[in-house]
């Protein structure tokens, strides 16, 4: 079978393009709005999958485009739906650890492991001493905090899943790190003080994952003005997020680690100060 010629448009210039796109000879050109579009010549399967994996998929609030010379057979575009769907239910472990407990919301927004404590680092790196999760869920991202070393007071409205985030915290063995708040983060963040503060607001179920308007997101419309220089906000949106609406806040893409996702954009990482 000859090679197809595959162009993904629409690419932000602020994503590590290779990443997402995987193997193959890429040539990358500027388009206009800071995006690139990226061309290369693959094979079948490699085309194919490159289609199923990009399907829908729009990142900082613009869908991507993706162009298949000659149009791939009909067969291998199905075959490759079915594998990109298996993959899809092998990604990044959530907790990895045995005998933590999640109820179904907070099964659903968990943060992966690898990637709160990715993030835990950072911060510890950037010299946070002290984090406030506004909206902690199950406590995937206040647990990673505290895995950095971080001390961190961890706010979440709904009871049940409070007392799941501490119940895992007992799990990693960072209860004593975390402070567990049960209350309204737009009541309480302004109170506490911390040098960062982390929103992970909830993003719907059926969250657009072509474009994300910031009205979508009203926990963070709400919390973001209260960044400053002193306590810088992290934002973590869905990767749709419209990242202009933003204009001081520099993306960064976090891709998962497992053999699913390893090439998907999990989430964004904004900061603002
Ligand atoms: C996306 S989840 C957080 C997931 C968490 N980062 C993790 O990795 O486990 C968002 C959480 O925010 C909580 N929440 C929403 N509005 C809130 C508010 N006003 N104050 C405190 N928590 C809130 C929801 O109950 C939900 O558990």
């Amino acid at each position: 079978m000859g090679l197809y010629r595959v162009v993904v448009g629409g690419l932000p210039d602020w994503l590590d393009a290779r990443r997402l796109l995987g193997d193959g000879d890429f040539e990358f050109s500027a388009e206009q709005g800071g995006r690139v579009s990226a061309q290369a010549r693959l094979d079948a399967s490699a085309a194919a999958d490159l289609a199923a994996r990009l399907r829908g998929v729009g990142l900082g609030g613009r869908a991507l485009t993706l162009a298949v010379e000659p149009a791939l057979p009909r067969v291998l575009r199905r075959r490759a739906l079915a594998e990109e769907a298996r993959r899809y239910r092998s990604g990044s472990p959530g907790f990895g650890r045995g005998g933590v407990r999640l109820d179904a919301e907070g099964r659903r927004s968990l943060t992966p492991e690898a990637l709160a404590l990715s993030l835990g680092q950072r911060a510890a790196a950037r010299g946070a001493g002290r984090v406030l999760d506004a909206a902690a869920g199950a406590g995937g991202n206040a647990i990673g905090f505290a895995r950095a070393g971080l001390s961190v007071t961890a706010i979440e409205r709904d009871a049940g899943r409070l007392e799941c985030a501490r119940h895992n915290a007992r799990v990693y063995g960072v209860a004593e790190r975390i402070d567990f708040v049960h209350g309204d983060a737009r009541v309480l963040v302004p109170e506490i003080e911390a040098d960062l503060l982390f929103v992970d607001p909830p993003w719907g179920e059926g969250y657009d994952k072509q474009r994300v308007e910031p009205t979508a997101l009203p926990l963070l419309a709400e919390l973001c003005t209260l960044a400053s220089s002193e306590r810088p906000l992290w934002a973590k949106v869905p990767p749709s997020f419209a990242v202009e609406t933003w204009p001081d806040a520099r993306p960064e893409a976090f891709f998962g680690v497992g053999e699913g996702d390893r090439r998907r954009v999990k989430f964004l990482i904004l900061e603002l100060s």
